[in-house]
């Protein structure tokens, strides 16, 4: 009989076969099987011919492409379905062999440590081409990942569009979900019924973009957080991206994954090869947390540069939003200082440090310090910033210039330009022409020479427009092969250098951009109210540790929206967190608060980068106003309950905490937080203090007295955690008391849940 291919994970098995004509039939994407499952059980039966199929030459009279589950199809023979090639003849592939090795480096980030390795050899020889399809195991993590490479073997090949990965599931009316947004509103979860035809997720901006982040999750009817057969798939890839969805008039369903066809196109001359990215696939059927949480070890064990794989992220203190460009060293000495007495970490010297950049017209492309502002150099100020006992960290935006700075003066033509039209720009930038190596060069040289002056522990990469002025096919594709050569210059050499790349926030945040900086500036929103959105949206496919969160004024800068500091720190304590608000405008209370949250993130570091992290569906995290995140790790538990618009008298709280050993008894016990008086405005009448709130006298017991929100602690087992534990009653209006949680509009809470003796197991 045929060739089965049997890949196996902890608890997944994929199989596919070689049918008789030589295409490959995929079987099964389901719980792990045992090895002497017969596989023509598993198949898609063709016991009649389907009317209006085109029967495959020289085949039985069924073996018809467009009713067969494939794992790679082409165009022209009779599949009717979305093809993951397209060239300038019909493409008809068949097995010619394969080997159990892994495939050679070819300039595309890949996911590192698999477990086990395929190599298939399909060639159509009517064309003159083959392709390999490579598979990796990734056991641990529940991923296989995939991608294909097509060779000329004959004459030249024009390829018009050559995805990554294509597989046909059996489904029905099953969900997609996608995350979509747009700046400071990335990553927003949708989720369509998959009807008849093809439903596709895609960018076009040059980048894997805000708008439509590559990942998807496929789920049965009623699939929850916690239970229901969900498929997840994903891109490695930085650019522009794209996955169709098809649903067949037989309700099998084809998901197609890779580099989006859109301005794509590739002369492959004789005997050369075009690698795709690879496409991560897995399999849960304990619902969309299931699938999160496999790709959440996924990323922290296989895609993050190795050195970062789960190493402690720093606290850091950014300086753009307390000052913009408005700065000197002195200016931000004070700040450093400031955040060094909080906890802070490392400190991030953010955009305004070089060329004239006083403000987004101009020096983008620049790397002289600007002397105003650091008289003695930035080798000069980083020193003075260790002195103060924190690590220095540096943003940088070097795929860019600004039309009005020094490079771009000298090199007017390293920018990207259609000829004939006056060029585009995007936050008054153009985009530098990375396909050519004098630019790469350039860059790899600037930036080295910064980190290496300055010792910088931290990199931040910017990237703020989108491509465009890219007329030629393909452009596209060598800028991000170009991307990729400057990352991997850079930061391979320099591995303990934090990179933590930026793309207006969230506009590149992919597993491309993981593979050479372990995190990514999640949002340029740190609204946590919409923050509760973006990060939550995010680790459907991404784990805490990528997401750099911060801290913020209130009102926020883009919303207006005046949340309490601590529900700021709650959200951004699922993250990497770090401040970015004006510490010298902060009430001793308010530092005080501060030095407490810093503590405890640092003391819960590991549970809140790496620990397994859930959304909880039900309970509280079933009303439409609330949002439960945990994070679980041998130990401990912490409990994020976030309330967005308060309602009148709001019922019951349930605390629904899934995951807990049954039969341990454990502590759950509220942070302590703080309560400020200026929350309450004229209600302080109520709890007996007898100033005007608009007050001077007000305004000074604000800065230094403040009420401590209500602390719950009680001894609860497993199994009552997993039903529920009723909380507190909130404020209704009928008095205060220090067992009344204060939530009102944009409040949260955390619980940390520990076991009462130390036998228990939470994760
Ligand atoms: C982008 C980033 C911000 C900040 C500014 C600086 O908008 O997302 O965090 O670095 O650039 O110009």
């Amino acid at each position: 009989m045929s060739e089965v291919f049997r890949l196996d994970t902890a608890h997944t098995s994929y199989w596919f076969r070689v049918t008789g004509q030589g295409h490959l039939e995929h079987l099964y994407y389901g719980p792990t099987l045992p090895a002497r499952q017969d596989p023509d059980a598993l198949a898609v039966k063709r016991t009649a011919p389907i009317g209006t199929s085109t029967n495959y030459p020289g085949a039985d009279p069924v073996y018809a492409l467009d009713n067969m589950c494939l794992e790679w199809s082409g165009a022209g023979r009779g599949d009717y379905r979305e093809t993951p090639i397209e060239t300038d003849t019909a493409t008809d592939f068949r097995y010619t062999g394969h080997e159990y090795a892994p495939a050679a480096p070819d300039g595309l980030p890949r996911p590192h440590g698999a477990s086990q390795s395929l190599r298939v050899e399909l060639a159509d020889d009517a064309v003159g081409a083959a392709l390999t399809l490579h598979y990796d195991v990734f056991y641990d993590a529940d991923v296989i990942a995939r991608h294909a490479v097509l060779s000329a073997t004959g004459g030249p090949i024009q390829v018009a569009k050559l995805l990554s990965a294509m597989v046909d599931l059996p489904g029905g009316d099953w969900t997609l979900t996608t995350l979509n947004g747009a700046w400071v509103k990335e990553a927003h979860r949708q989720a369509l019924p998959i009807g008849y035809g093809i439903q596709v997720n895609s960018s076009t901006t040059g980048s894997s973009s805000n708008r439509h982040n590559p990942g998807v999750m496929l789920a049965e009817p009623g699939a929850t957080e916690e239970h229901g057969r969900v498929y997840g798939c994903n891109l490695v890839y930085s650019g522009n991206h794209y996955t169709a969805v098809e649903r067949s008039g037989q309700d099998l369903i084809r998901v197609a994954c890779g580099i989006n066809p859109a301005g794509f196109g590739w002369t492959l001359a004789p005997g050369e090869s075009l690698a795709t990215p690879t496409v991560v696939l897995t399999f849960s059927d304990s619902g969309y947390g299931g699938a999160s949480a496999h790709f959440h070890d996924f990323a922290n064990d296989h895609i993050v540069p190795a050195y970062w794989a789960r190493r402690p992220r720093p606290v850091v203190y950014n300086n753009w939003e307390a000052t913009f460009f408005s700065f000197d060293a002195g200016k931000l000495l004070k700040l450093a200082k400031q955040a060094k007495a909080l906890g802070a970490e490392l400190f991030v010297l953010d955009d305004g440090w070089f060329g004239k950049r006083d403000d987004d017209t101009k020096g983008l492309g620049d790397y002289t310090v600007n002397p105003r502002k650091f008289p003695n150099g930035l080798g000069h100020f980083a020193a003075q910033v260790r002195k103060a006992g924190l690590d220095f960290g540096i943003w940088v935006e070097p795929e860019m210039a600004n039309p009005d700075s020094d490079l771009y003066r000298a090199h007017p033509d390293w920018a990207i330009t259609a000829p004939r039209r006056e060029p585009t720009l995007g936050r008054n930038q153009l985009v530098l022409d990375l396909t050519r190596a004098e630019v790469r060069d350039y860059i790899v040289a600037n930036v080295g020479a910064v980190i290496d002056e300055t010792g910088a522990a931290y990199v931040k990469w910017d990237y703020n427009r989108n491509l465009a002025d890219t007329d030629a096919p393909g452009f596209q594709h060598r800028y991000l092969l170009g991307l990729y050569d400057v990352l991997g210059r850079i930061f391979g050499p320099r591995p303990q250098v934090l990179l933590e790349s930026c793309s207006s926030g969230g506009n590149r945040f992919d597993l491309g951009m993981l593979c050479y900086g372990p995190q990514i500036w999640a949002s340029d929103d740190t609204d946590p109210v919409e923050r509760l959105e973006i990060q939550g949206g995010l680790s459907l496919f991404y784990p805490q540790s990528t997401m750099g969160a911060h801290v913020s004024e209130a009102p926020h800068q883009q919303t207006l929206r005046d949340t309490p500091l601590t529900t700021r720190f709650n959200v951004a304590a699922f993250g990497d967190l770090g401040y970015e608000l004006d510490l010298r405008m902060l009430s001793p209370v308010q530092r005080k608060e501060i030095k407490e949250q810093l503590a405890f993130y640092k003391e819960h570091r590991a549970t809140f980068q790496y620990g397994r992290f859930r959304r909880v569906d039900t309970g509280m995290g079933a009303k439409p106003n609330k949002a439960v995140w945990t994070v679980s790790a041998p130990g401990e538990v912490i409990v994020g309950v976030f309330q967005t618009l308060a309602t009148a008298a709001e019922g019951l709280d349930r605390l629904v905490v899934p995951g807990m050993d049954p039969a341990t008894e454990y502590r759950l016990r509220t942070r302590e937080q703080s309560v400020f008086l200026s929350r309450f405005g004229e209600l302080i009448k109520h709890i007996g203090i007898r100033l005007n709130p608009e007050g001077m006298a007000m305004t000074a017991v604000n800065k230094v007295y403040r009420l401590t929100d209500a602390v719950e602690d009680y001894r609860v087992f497993g199994a009552a955690l997993g039903n529920g534990v009723p909380l507190a009653n909130q404020f209704m209006g009928t008095g205060y008391n220090d067992r009344v949680r204060m939530l009102g509009d944009f409040g949260s809470n955390l619980y940390l849940i520990t076991p009462t003796a130390q036998t228990g197991s939470t994760s």
